[in-house]
């Protein structure tokens, strides 16, 4: 695993940016770049990003094919909260991906299993997924794999944690009684199968999780510690959320990035 330790939330974002319009360049209709998503605080600055970039002429996402990460159960694709809003009024909207390339799961399926493996399907149908961007939960999720969640998990539904209700809950105006208790995600395995993962922390509520992903144990608990075992990880984390890495950890990382 690679830990990418910047200087604060912008160059965070701006490393993101810069990566995946690297990755993406060059790529075809016939052969397009498959790109996992993530919704939520952390990649809102990086989206923001993209966009700038898209104006300025420097990446285009016309041969891009999207799949998110996660979804609530039980929320119309048009409500406020729903990550199909997120995603179309911070980024979707405002590119040139075309609309039939950017796939989220639907958390109002009528039959939830089957809108899963439909998922994984559609994912395999592509060839896999080449980058998958992803934030972290404060108890240490990735897209919504609570602890405990198995290591292999694919594409399916999760019922949130206590935790995750009460952090989410900023979004749903303070009130833990409106945020859904179900989501359908796609599994840790599902991320793992990607050819790239970026996870992205910022700030000091990341930290724990981050100690944990970086030097606690592969772990079901701590569900980014699976991105230990894959080849390509890259985690890049701002300094508050480096806060609690031992010195030698810290010193490593900076070292080798120098
Ligand atoms: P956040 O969420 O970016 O809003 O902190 C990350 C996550 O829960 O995966």
């Amino acid at each position: 695993m690679r830990v990418l330790i910047k200087n604060d939330e912008q160059s965070v974002a701006a490393f993101a940016a810069e990566y995946i319009a690297c990755r993406i360049k060059g790529h075809t209709g016939e052969a397009p770049f498959v790109l996992g998503l993530p919704t939520g605080s952390t990649p809102f600055k990086t989206y923001a990003r993209l966009v700038e970039m898209y104006r300025e002429g420097r990446v285009s996402f016309a041969n891009v094919v999207t799949f998110n990460m996660d979804e609530y159960v039980g929320l119309d694709r048009e409500h406020p909260q729903s990550y199909h809003r997120f995603m179309w009024d911070n980024f979707f909207g405002l590119v040139d991906i075309k609309p039939e390339n950017a796939n989220i799961l639907d958390g109002m399926a009528l039959d939830l299993a089957e809108e899963c493996a439909r998922y994984e399907k559609k994912i395999q149908w592509y060839g896999g997924i080449d980058l998958f961007m992803g934030g972290i939960g404060t108890d240490g999720h990735i897209a919504f794999n609570e602890p405990f969640s198995s290591l292999n998990s694919r594409t399916r539904v999760k019922t949130l944690t206590q935790e995750t209700i009460e952090s989410n809950s900023r979004f749903f105006g303070g009130d833990t009684s409106q945020v859904p208790r179900e989501a359908l995600t796609v599994g840790v395995g599902t991320i793992l199968s990607a050819k790239e993962v970026l996870i992205l922390a910022t700030g000091s509520a990341k930290a724990t999780a981050v100690k944990m992903g970086v030097e606690g144990a592969y772990n079901h608990k701590w569900t980014v510690s699976a991105l230990q075992t894959h080849p390509h990880g890259i985690l890049v984390i701002d300094e508050p959320a480096a806060g609690e890495l031992t010195v030698n950890t810290y010193r490593y990382f900076k070292e080798i990035e120098k």
